[in-house]
């Protein structure tokens, strides 16, 4: 029986579309498997490139969890899939507005439930706590975590941040003066990203999903880097509180709230420049004295439980 397969996913570099195209090239090349994508688009769509106040606009929401609207989608929720993969990316630690907005939407929720579900994360390197809130839509909407694959940007972080920014900002995401590496996950990743589906085909043929991910993070898929989820974890929670803050002053576009959303943009240059690095030098200091707890973390973060 042809196993059918619904592949979500929300881009607008077209980096995620490129990912999830190389990725279920196994699947989409074998003929016992039915794809259908369905890609997110946003109504009205996000603009890209940014201009600095549209970057930082979108936050408050991103990080409180607000939708946006989506055009409707193609699919009702009472179609048959085996498989649902949802790629998605972080903004500021948490889902993008438009996957938060999928998880919300009631036909998604329907999609979700009792399925085995897939995620597939492309991010620049920080996307630990936004996958906790994809797993606690997951958990919620009765879906069955089974697989989790993450690309990031390999560059030096404090480099990949002025090479992203590049990217939202002009659009242009190849090397810069010869310091800034390329922005983005890079072309020999995504290419590669076939194993992983092929993966994927082995727990079809085999029956099961049960040791998915094990197999998955054997082969590479979710490297896990503690001392940038030791910062995502501090930064997440001054992003809620500057996401109330933000908020109070009105919702997303609202020119009331612009001083505000500049007075973040100022405080996370402060952070990512001053602060980050900080916290970077003094988690290497005591890392040789956390192993325990580091591997745990590691564990915790590869797993796809979602209690
Ligand atoms: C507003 C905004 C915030 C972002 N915040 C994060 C973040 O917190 N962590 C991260 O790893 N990447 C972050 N990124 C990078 C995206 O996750 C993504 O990799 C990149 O924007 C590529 O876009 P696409 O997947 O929409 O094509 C951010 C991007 C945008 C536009």
């Amino acid at each position: 029986m042809t196993k059918k397969i619904l592949v979500v996913y929300y881009t607008q570099t077209g980096q995620l579309r490129n990912i999830v195209q190389s990725l279920t090239k196994p699947l989409t090349e074998d003929s016992g498997y039915d794809l259908h994508f369905e890609e997110l688009k946003p109504k009205p769509p996000f603009p890209f490139p940014y201009n600095a106040d549209e970057f930082f606009q979108v936050m408050p929401e991103s990080v409180a969890g607000i939708p946006c609207e989506l055009e409707p989608l193609s699919l009702k929720g009472d179609e048959h899939f085996d498989l649902v993969m949802v790629a998605w990316q972080p903004w500021y630690l948490s889902p993008s507005i438009p996957i938060h907005a999928f998880f919300q939407h009631p036909v998604g929720k329907v999609l979700i439930k009792g399925k085995p579900i897939v995620t597939i994360v492309g991010s620049r390197n920080m996307w630990v706590m936004a996958h906790e809130t994809i797993r606690g839509y997951i958990r919620e909407a009765g879906g069955k975590l089974v697989g989790n694959i993450l690309f990031y940007d390999k560059a030096p972080n404090l480099l990949s941040v002025v090479s992203v920014i590049r990217w939202m900002f002009h659009g242009k995401s190849e090397r810069y003066l010869w310091i800034f590496p390329p922005s983005g996950v890079s072309a020999k990743d995504i290419a590669g990203a076939s194993v992983y589906g092929e993966i994927i085909r082995e727990a079809f043929i085999k029956g099961s999903f049960d040791k998915l991910q094990q197999d998955l993070v054997a082969a590479g898929a979710v490297e896990v880097k503690t001392s940038l989820a030791m910062i995502e974890k501090r930064g997440k929670v001054m992003f809620r509180i500057w996401s109330d803050f933000i908020r109070r002053k009105g919702p997303y576009g609202a020119r009331s709230r612009v001083l505000r959303v500049r007075m973040f943009k100022y405080y996370l240059l402060f952070v990512i420049y001053l602060v980050s690095p900080l916290a970077s030098a003094v988690y290497w200091l005591i890392k040789p004295f956390r192993k325990k707890t580091i591997q745990q973390q590691i564990s915790l973060y590869q797993s796809v439980s979602c209690e």
